[in-house]
């Protein structure tokens, strides 16, 4: 009997989210400390995939899902990917460390587990754009319209600079710089807040457009930063600036803003939202020396949990 495993990263965006919805630029990373998981177990038993998912408390057949469950369409697409008419008879089992609806990326990591542990299975190797493209497909499922950002990152599992509907460019990182990131605790649906900005941008798209445009002007000078190296202070004060758009863009929330501001207080160089915003995580660039004091002070704050991760050289 046949069996194979696969993992994917978290992410974080270090900045440009929403503007990047309306093709402007944006910086993300993946996130090693927190993985999805997949295994895959043949059974010859069912004559299907049984899929079990301990963390959301699911056990399920393929054959029954719904045509709107993330786990299924992804199977099922790598499945069409892969040539496949007959389902495995297998039992699919997914974990993950990363925290679920909270701008990390659980559901792109998700799905780009499952397509390299079936793409093991099948003997097919895939490139990251193959499986980005694939995984992009459930994006759009529960996203609206999503900017492709996710997938790509995580799918990538490199830093990139990243702009809607062109060729990927990969960010190369000069110094080391370390993250703190701080979860409110509170899910935020991704589609809710990109929803809203869309309604907004709608109304009144001269000055939604300006906050793109400056979102993207950020993005870039700090690209040039982190390629340059060297001043961490100017990409901290970078990270406030992106944050007091996300603010004008109208998806900060206060539970963000206190932790925002308590690492700041803690003496973090920048801390903005990460992600849709409206709950979710923040991340705040830190002196490696003061990761500690400033998870302690989102903490104190508020934050039901942190990760301090380092952005290497690539
Ligand atoms: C979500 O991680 C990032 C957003 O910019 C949406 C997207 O890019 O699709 C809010």
């Amino acid at each position: 009997m046949k069996s194979c495993g696969a993992t994917a990263p978290g992410k974080v965006i270090l900045f440009g989210e929403h503007a990047v919805v309306y093709h402007r630029p944006a910086i993300a990373v993946p996130v090693m400390s927190v993985q999805a998981k997949v295994d895959l177990q043949e059974t010859g038993a069912h004559h299907d995939v049984r899929i079990i998912a301990p963390d959301l408390g699911r056990d399920y057949r393929l054959a029954e899902a719904e045509a709107d469950d993330a786990l299924a369409l992804i199977i099922r697409l790598a499945l069409a990917r892969f040539q496949q008419v007959v389902p495995p008879e297998a039992t699919l089992t997914v974990t993950s460390s990363i925290p679920l609806g909270r701008g990390l990326g659980s559901g792109a990591a998700i799905s780009t587990a499952v397509v390299r542990c079936l793409a093991q299975f099948y003997g097919q190797p895939l490139t990251p754009a193959e499986i980005s493209e694939l995984v992009y497909e459930v994006e759009k499922l529960y996203h609206g319209t999503p900017s492709g950002i996710d997938n790509t990152v995580i799918a990538y599992q490199q830093p990139v600079y990243f702009i809607r509907e062109q060729p990927i460019e990969r960010l190369s990182v000069r110094d080391s710089f370390t993250l703190v990131v701080g979860d409110t605790g509170q899910v935020s649906p991704t589609h809710k807040a990109v929803g809203h900005v869309r309604r907004q941008w709608q109304a009144d798209p001269q000055r939604f457009e300006s906050l793109f445009d400056e979102a993207g002007q950020i993005a870039a000078a700090a690209r040039n930063v982190i390629e340059q190296g060297g001043s961490v202070v100017r990409l901290g004060r970078l990270m406030n600036d992106n944050q007091a758009v996300l603010e004008a863009l109208g998806v900060s929330s206060s539970e963000l803003e206190q932790l925002i501001e308590a690492a700041r207080q803690a003496g973090a160089w920048g801390a903005k939202l990460s992600g849709a915003g409206w709950g979710g995580n923040m991340i705040a660039l830190v002196e490696p020396e003061r990761a500690a004091a400033v998870a302690d002070a989102l903490l104190k704050a508020g934050a039901t949990g942190y990760i301090i991760t380092e952005v290497a050289p690539s």
